[in-house]
C-alpha cells in the first residue's frame, strides 16, 4: 500500500519532507494521520509550545499506543528490551525530576568537557582515517562508529578489553530493536544485545565502585552516592538511556551534516577559509537536515493552542526540522547560511526535556566537519542516486547510504 507523501513512514517524507513543510507553513499545519490518531505539527511556535506543555505527556502510550495485553506479551518475550523502553519513558516523563539531570550533570563539569574534547578528537582521527586515504566511500559506514566509540571511552569502558568489543558490537542491534515499529526478528536480536550492554555497563559500574577513576561512570557513581537513593540497577539503566539518546542522533547528525556541506561547495570553501564560523555552521547543518523526524507527545485532555482545538488522546508528532524551516522565523529556509541567526533553535528540544548531551553533540559534529574541511578536496561530491533512506523509524531520519567520491 502506498502511503501519502506527508505520512511519517513514507519514503518521500523521510528523504524530502519539504513539500509537507510548505503545506504546513502555507497555513495547513496540524495534519491528521487518522490511522495513528496522529497530528503532525511543523510550525515553529506550535512545536515549541508543545515540546513542554502542561496538557501533553511525553509518553506516547498515553495516547493509546500499545495496549496493556500487548505490553505484557512483549515484556514476556523481550524482558530486557521492554524494561529499557520503560526506563526511557520514565526518564522522559520525569525529566523535571532531578535524577537524570543530577546523574548526568558531569557533562557540564570543566574536567569532563576537557576529556570530551580530547576523546572526540582522538576518535574522529582514528575512525575517519578513510577520508584521507580513499577516493570513494560511504559516509554512513565510515562515521557510524564515532559516537559509540566516544561514549564508550567517556564512560570508561577500556578500549583494550573484551567489554569494549561487546559494547560496540551489540549496540547497533539494540538501537534497531528499540524503534517502536521494529520487527519481531529485530527485537529478538535487540533482546540479546540489550542483555550484553547491561552486563557490560553493570561490570563497569561495579569496577568503578571499587576503583574510581576520572571517567563518566565514576562521576555518576559519586553523584549517586551523594544522593543516596539510586540502586546500581537504576544507575545502569540511566546509562543505557544516555547511550540510546546520544548515539543514533549523533551518528545521523554527522552524516547529514557532511551531506549538507558537500551539497553547498561555495559555503564549504568559505568555511574552510574561516573556521570561526564552525560553531554556528553546526547548528545551521542541524537546522537544514535534522536527524530527528518527530518528537512524540500525547494530548492528555482537550485543550486549545493558538485558537486551535486539540482533542484528548492524540499522538502529537513534533517536527523539529519543520520548525527550523518555518519562514516566519528563519527567512528563506532553503538557503544554507552559516551566518544565520539561530537563536531560539529547537534542534535540541525545548524546556524541561532539553537535550542533556548538547555540548558533546555539538563537539562531535563540529570536530567531524573540521576534519572533513581539512581532508576533503574541493571537488569531493555526493553520488546523489546512491543515497538510500529507511523510512520505518518514527523518531529519526534514518539515512542508510551516502556514497561520495573524491576524484
Ligand atoms: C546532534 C546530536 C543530538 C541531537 C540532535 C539531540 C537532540 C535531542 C532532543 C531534540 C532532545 C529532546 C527530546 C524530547 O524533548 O522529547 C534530546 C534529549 C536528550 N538527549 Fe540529545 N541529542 C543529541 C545528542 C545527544 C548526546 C550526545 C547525548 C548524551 C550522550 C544526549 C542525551 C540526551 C538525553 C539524556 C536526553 C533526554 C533529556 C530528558 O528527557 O531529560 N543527546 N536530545
Amino acid at each position: 500500500m502506498s502511503l501519502p507523501s506527508h505520512h511519517p513512514f513514507s519514503i518521500e517524507y523521510t528523504a524530502n519532507p519539504h513539500p509537507t513543510f510548505e503545506r504546513a507553513h502555507g497555513g495547513d499545519d496540524f495534519i491528521e494521520v487518522p490511522e495513528m490518531q496522529g497530528l503532525l505539527v511543523h510550525g515553529y511556535e506550535a512545536v515549541r509550545a508543545l515540546c513542554d506543555h502542561p496538557s501533553v505527556s511525553r509518553n506516547p502510550m498515553d495516547a493509546g499506543f500499545g495496549d496493556a495485553a500487548e505490553m505484557a506479551k512483549r515484556a514476556e518475550r523481550w524482558p530486557t528490551l521492554e524494561s529499557a523502553a520503560l526506563q526511557m519513558i520514565e526518564a522522559n516523563e520525569n525529566s523535571n525530576s532531578s535524577l537524570m539531570r543530577d546523574l548526568l550533570a558531569p557533562d557540564f563539569r570543566p574536567g569532563m568537557i576537557r576529556k570530551m574534547d580530547e576523546t572526540v578528537h582522538e576518535v574522529v582521527e582514528e575512525v575517519c582515517a578513510p577520508f584521507r586515504s580513499e577516493r570513494a566511500l560511504d559516509v554512513v559506514k565510515t562515521v557510524q562508529e564515532v559516537p559509540l566509540r566516544v561514549i564508550s571511552r567517556l564512560l570508561g569502558i577500556d578500549d583494550a578489553t573484551q567489554d569494549a568489543n561487546l559494547f560496540l558490537s551489540s549496540a547497533p542491534d539494540y538501537f534497531r530493536g528499540i524503534n517502536p515499529v521494529a520487527s519481531d526478528e529485530d527485537r529478538d536480536k535487540a533482546e540479546v544485545a540489550a542483555k550484553t550492554m547491561y552486563e557490560v555497563l553493570a561490570r563497569t559500574v561495579e569496577n568503578r565502585r571499587a576503583n574510581p577513576q576520572t571517567d563518566m561512570v565514576s562521576q555518576v557513581i559519586e553523584i549517586a552516592n551523594q544522593r543516596g537513593d539510586v540502586s546500581p540497577d537504576v544507575l545502569v539503566r540511566v546509562l543505557v538511556v544516555l547511550v540510546a539518546a546520544g548515539t543514533d542522533t549523533t551518528r545521523l547528525s554527522t552524516t547529514l551534516a557532511v551531506k549538507t556541506l558537500l551539497s553547498h561547495p561555495q559555503e564549504m570553501e568559505a568555511l574552510r577559509e574561516d573556521r570561526s564560523k564552525l560553531k554556528n555552521a553546526v547548528m545551521e547543518c542541524l537546522r537544514f537536515e535534522s536527524p530527528t523526524k518527530y518528537l512524540m507527545r500525547a494530548s492528555m485532555e482537550d485543550f486549545e493552542l493558538d485558537g486551535r482545538e486539540i482533542p484528548r488522546g492524540r499522538l502529537i508528532l513534533l517536527s523539529l526540522m519543520g520548525a527550523g524551516w518555518d519562514p516566519t522565523v528563519y527567512p528563506e529556509p532553503e538557503r544554507f547560511d552559516v551566518d544565520r541567526d539561530l537563536r531560539g533553535s529547537l534542534n535540541f528540544g525545548f524546556g524541561s526535556g532539553y537535550c542533556l548531551g548538547v555540548h558533546l553533540a555539538r563537539l562531535q559534529v563540529g570536530t567531524l566537519l573540521d576534519f572533513i574541511l581539512d581532508h576533503l578536496p574541493s571537488n569531493a561530491r555526493v553520488i546523489e542516486d546512491g543515497i538510500t533512506w529507511d523510512p520505518g523509524n518514527l523518531s529519526l531520519r534514518e539515512i542508510t547510504a551516502l556514497p561520495i567520491e573524491m576524484p
